[in-house]
């Protein structure tokens, strides 16, 4: 038996002594994946396999096939822990969702006015073991039902990636089921794929989420260029934050709250300058229209403390304003990179024809009906998941699972009786793909410590090893 695993081959573990793989492949029950007919998945057609391993320590029981393993009936449980949604979901290959559970910490956020790490794993530790039972008991099945279990491994928190991670392996280890250490942001852009099984690659996608703000093109599954990114805050972190100081209900998160809020301002009132406009890339900043918006709501002695509910109707009327005055800005942001994006995209790939719109701030209408202008004008056409399906949940989890492991990408079970204390591969701080040499901006602070080599590299570096 080889011992090789494309993880192991990158150098990107510690590389664990032969003699310990040798004493830990006896301790492991045989595996081999349950193949069934191939499916109708709409998988690209590179062959490879690359692990993204939920152990620090991985194991490999054989070498991957590098043959694809398209199956039609495989079905899989995600496991969503990376900020503070505790989520679970089964979905099938054939795209089918079987059940959908997510454990909001929305009360704990209003309460801190932010994700306390611990606090959150604390949450994430006290419900995991429930929505996971939950997404089970509504899609009707038990553990022995299922084909594969699909967790992410980052980016996130690593506090509270851990507790996915655990139980993930804790049901694989007693089941003998594959693992599939799935990217949170590759979930967001590929569920796409699930609920619009015409999307093919190379297609465009806009992340924007609480802690994310990237544009990429993703040109293939686990081929991705990163276009642009934020240099300091995303999006989301801005409406939460704008909420807060505008003393909005934040127990179903800042956005929600205040796209309600806009809904009733003048968003031309409050001339807010756009961020950005001197360069010329597609990166994204957000931290210097907060510190306008918080300027303004200075200047009109709004007090955060008394609810927008009880304010007076003058009170009321300066909060929306500068509510949709944030907003119309902050999504024009969105508005101009985008369309520099598409430029860019299409000279490196021409046959692009969607845009994909996913992540939390998505799931706002005025996002949506902004960005469908942009990108119809310019002849591509908008994909947006439905909201559900664009903050955090289980199922994108599932689905980008099901789509690695049709390209032979996940571990082998890990053994029954791991030790609970054992070293996950968690990958806080993960690029998903190689930054566009062209978009590079010099106003990007280069915090590199800590970053994990990009997805999009592990698999190109898995590709070129399998040749
Ligand atoms: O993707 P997501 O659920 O979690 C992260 O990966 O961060 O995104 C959460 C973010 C929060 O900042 C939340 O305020 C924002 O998405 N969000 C919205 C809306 N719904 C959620 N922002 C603007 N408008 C919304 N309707
Ligand atoms: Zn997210």
């Amino acid at each position: 038996m080889a011992l090789s695993s494309t993880i192991w081959r990158l150098n990107l573990l510690s590389k664990p002594s032969v003699s310990h793989i040798q004493t830990t492949l006896r301790a492991l029950k045989p595996f081999k994946p349950k193949l069934r007919p191939m499916c109708s998945l709409p998988i690209s057609s590179s062959l490879n396999s690359s692990n993204f391993s939920t152990s620090k320590n991985p194991t490999f029981l054989e070498p991957q096939t590098r043959t694809p393993y398209p199956q039609d009936d495989l079905i899989v449980l995600g496991i969503e822990t990376s900020c503070d949604d505790t989520a679970a979901a089964v979905v099938k290959s054939n795209g089918e969702i079987l059940s959908q559970v997510v454990s909001s910490q929305a009360d704990l956020l209003a309460q801190y006015g932010g994700v306390a790490p611990k606090m959150a794993e604390e949450a994430h530790l006290q419900v995991i073991d429930q929505v996971v039972k939950e997404a089970l008991d509504k899609a009707n099945l038990t553990e022995k039902d299922l084909s594969a279990i699909a967790v992410t491994i980052g980016p996130g928190l690593s506090l509270c990636l851990r507790v996915g991670v655990r139980k993930a392996r804790k049901i694989a280890g007693s089941f003998n089921l594959p693992i599939i250490g799935v990217h949170h942001m590759e979930a967001h852009a590929l569920v796409a794929r699930l609920t619009e099984r015409e999307l093919q690659f190379p297609f465009m996608a806009l992340l924007i989420s609480g802690g994310h703000n990237v544009l990429i093109l993703a040109r293939d599954l686990g081929h991705y260029i990163q276009l642009g990114t934020t240099i300091d805050d995303a999006i989301g972190e801005a409406y939460d934050k704008i909420a807060k100081w505008l003393g909005l209900d934040l127990r179903r998160s800042g956005g929600p709250a205040l796209e309600a809020l806009a809904r009733e301002g003048d968003a031309k009132s409050i001339k807010f300058s756009t961020p950005m406009k001197q360069h010329k890339d597609c990166n994204f900043s957000y931290a210097g229209l907060k510190t306008q918006v918080r300027l303004a709501i200075e200047s009109k002695n709004i007090n955060a403390t008394i609810p927008v509910s009880s304010a007076s109707s003058e009170d009321r009327r300066s909060r929306a304003d500068i509510a949709a005055s944030f907003q119309r800005v902050a999504v024009l942001h969105l508005e101009e990179r985008c369309e520099r994006a598409i430029e860019w995209a299409l000279k490196i790939e021409p046959s692009v024809k969607h845009m994909v719109v996913s992540g939390g701030v998505a799931s706002n209408q005025y996002v949506r009906a902004q960005l469908d202008q942009v990108v119809k004008k310019n002849n591509l056409q908008l994909v947006c998941p439905p909201p559900s399906l664009c903050t955090d949940n289980g199922v994108m989890v599932a689905w980008a699972g099901i789509e690695n492991f049709c390209m032979g990408r996940f571990d082998p079970p890990p053994p029954a009786d791991e030790p609970e204390d054992i070293e996950f591969d968690l990958r806080p701080r993960w690029p998903l793909g190689e930054e566009y040499a062209e978009g590079r901006s010099e106003a990007r602070s280069m915090r590199t410590a800590r970053i994990h080599p990009s997805l999009t590299s592990l698999v190109q570096a898995s590709l070129q090893q399998q040749l």
